[in-house]
């Protein structure tokens, strides 16, 4: 593992009881396994460590690959976890066109096995930043290929992207020695489009992905922090399921509802998929959840605005998410005029 002098580390000892400050080593999410099994193996079924995958470790997914190009051609694979895959060639840049150079779709889409354009033709370097590494420094290029923008000490989001460096640690292990950031923002730093500020930017009549805080700011829960609701080493679907601890009342009504003698729950109306990562299902259905979670029941409001800055047109979400998208992609053949008269009040006065 490469030797770097850590900020982050520096930052989170500052907390710790008796401690001074002082530079610890990256030594890669696996050290920390022998000790910590039961985190190691949750994390290791989230997310997070395969958002870059070495072609080595990307082979055994099952995953297809754009026209014309074999294993062989390719040094790393995006992503392919959950939503997408895009693929890096052995120069380090994003392939955006088949082997030959001809025009090719060249973005896996898991959901419905499908592919779409990637930056067709043009040449993509890798640069995305500190959103997909651990512990990534822009200086330099990964394996000294030209399209790797910066480096960073393991691929995927590792344990010491959110602990910091672990060497001390390791070595003698004790809790004032391991940082541990409970903040929005150490979430928000990679889950936030344009910053981490209350406007989620949208696109094409969706939200656009990877703004979890923007809509969070935006929406409900401003002040609740993402661990509130998630166990940080565990993929989504297994976050904790605790709506009705903050809202037993309403959870309580909630009981005597059709929808949910039906099994329909809090986060299919509240948390639709109004944001778009890969694919949309339909008009009202994206691919990803959206954390505004406050519905607006009037039938003739919009979810977006456009504002003018600095000359240039951009699209926002608003604070709420319109009933369009919380009831129409189980009630297909209705429309927001239906579903505002019966979703006004929804859980009565
Ligand atoms: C040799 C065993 C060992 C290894 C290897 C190890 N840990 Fe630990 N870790 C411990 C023990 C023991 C504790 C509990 C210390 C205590 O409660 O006093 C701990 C506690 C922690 C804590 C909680 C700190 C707190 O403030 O409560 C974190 C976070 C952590 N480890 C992360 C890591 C990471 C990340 C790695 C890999 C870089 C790692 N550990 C490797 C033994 C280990
Ligand atoms: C995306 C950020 C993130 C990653 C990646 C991550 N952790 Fe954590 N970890 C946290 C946060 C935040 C907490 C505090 C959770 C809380 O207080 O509810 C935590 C808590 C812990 C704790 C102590 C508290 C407990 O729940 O027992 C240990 C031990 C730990 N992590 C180990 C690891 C190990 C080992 C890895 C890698 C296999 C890892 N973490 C990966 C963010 C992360
Ligand atoms: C600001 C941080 C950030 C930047 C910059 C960023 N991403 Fe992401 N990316 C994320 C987050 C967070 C997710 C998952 C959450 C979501 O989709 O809402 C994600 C998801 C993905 C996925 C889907 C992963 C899967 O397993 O389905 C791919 C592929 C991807 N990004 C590729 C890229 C590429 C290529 C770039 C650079 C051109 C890039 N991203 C830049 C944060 C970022
Ligand atoms: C009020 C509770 C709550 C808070 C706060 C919260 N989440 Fe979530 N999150 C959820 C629930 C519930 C799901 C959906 C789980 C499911 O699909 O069943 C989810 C889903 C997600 C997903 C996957 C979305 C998808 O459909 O692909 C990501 C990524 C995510 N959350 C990240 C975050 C981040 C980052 C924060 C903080 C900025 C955060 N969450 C704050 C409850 C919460
Ligand atoms: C270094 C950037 C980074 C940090 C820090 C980060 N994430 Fe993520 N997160 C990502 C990326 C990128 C993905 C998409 C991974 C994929 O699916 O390939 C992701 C995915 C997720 C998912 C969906 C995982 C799944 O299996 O469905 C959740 C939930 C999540 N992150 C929560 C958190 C929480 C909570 C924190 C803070 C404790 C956090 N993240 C910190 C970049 C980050
Ligand atoms: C840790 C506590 C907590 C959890 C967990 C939580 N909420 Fe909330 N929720 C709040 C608070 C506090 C407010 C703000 C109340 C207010 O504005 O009066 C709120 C507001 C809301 C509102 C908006 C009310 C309005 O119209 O202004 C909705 C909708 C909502 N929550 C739904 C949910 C759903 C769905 C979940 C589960 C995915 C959830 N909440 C989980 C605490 C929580
Ligand atoms: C996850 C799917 C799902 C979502 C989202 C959903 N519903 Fe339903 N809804 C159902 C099911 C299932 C039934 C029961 C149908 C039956 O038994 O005939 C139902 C029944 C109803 C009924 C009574 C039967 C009828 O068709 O007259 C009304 C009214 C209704 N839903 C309104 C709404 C409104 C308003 C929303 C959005 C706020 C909504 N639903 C969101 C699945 C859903
Ligand atoms: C079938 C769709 C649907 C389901 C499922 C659902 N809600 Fe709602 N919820 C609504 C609608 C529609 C509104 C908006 C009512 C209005 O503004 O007049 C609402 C409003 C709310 C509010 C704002 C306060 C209020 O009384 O209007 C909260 C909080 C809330 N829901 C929480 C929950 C929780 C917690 C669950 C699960 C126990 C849940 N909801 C399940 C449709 C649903």
């Amino acid at each position: 593992m490469k030797k770097i002098l850590a900020t982050f580390a520096v930052s989170g000892l500052i907390t710790m009881a008796g401690t001074t400050a002082q530079a610890a080593d990256y030594v890669g999410s696996d050290q920390c396994f022998q000790c910590h099994q039961e985190k190691y193996n949750d994390w290791q079924s989230s997310g997070h460590p395969w958002k870059l995958r070495k072609v080595d470790k990307a082979r055994s997914a099952k995953l297809p690959l754009p026209p014309g190009w074999s294993w062989d051609d390719l040094s790393y694979v995006i992503g392919g976890a959950k939503q997408k895959a895009r693929y890096i060639d052995n120069e380090g840049y994003i392939v955006t066109t088949a082997k030959d150079g001809s025009e090719a779709k060249t973005q896996y889409n898991l959901q419905d096995g499908s592919w779409s354009f990637y930056h067709k033709g043009e040449k993509k370097p890798y640069k995305c930043g500190p959103c997909h590494m651990t512990a990534y420094n822009k200086e330099g290029n990964q394996d000294g290929l030209p399209g790797m923008i910066g480096t960073w000490a393991e691929d995927g989001i590792g344990c010491e992207e959110c602990h910091g460096p672990g060497s001390e640690h390791v070595a003698k292990p004790a809790a004032t020695n391991i940082a541990i950031n409970t903040s929005v923002a150490s979430c928000g730093k990679c889950h936030q489009r344009g910053g981490m500020g209350p406007q989620p930017p949208a696109k094409g009549g969706f939200i656009r992905h990877h703004e979890q805080i923007n809509e969070l700011m935006a929406g409900a829960h401003k002040d609740l922090s993402c661990i509130e609701c998630h166990d940080p080493h565990k993929k989504a679907i297994l976050a904790k399921n605790n709506c009705v601890e903050c809202h037993s009342d309403i959870a309580e009504k909630y009981a005597k509802n059709i929808h949910s003698q039906q099994g329909t729950t809090c986060v299919q109306c509240h948390m639709p998929k109004v944001t778009k990562n890969a694919i949309k299902v339909s008009q009202f259905e994206g691919d990803v959840r959206t954390h505004i979670m406050k519905l607006n029941t009037d039938p003739k409001v919009s979810m977006f605005t456009t504002v003018k800055k600095d000359g240039k047109k951009s699209t926002y979400a608003e604070g709420f998410v319109t009933l369009d998208f919380a009831c129409l992609s189980c009630h297909g053949s209705r429309d927001r005029e239906w579903a505002s008269k019966y979703g006004t009040n929804f859980h009565g006065k």
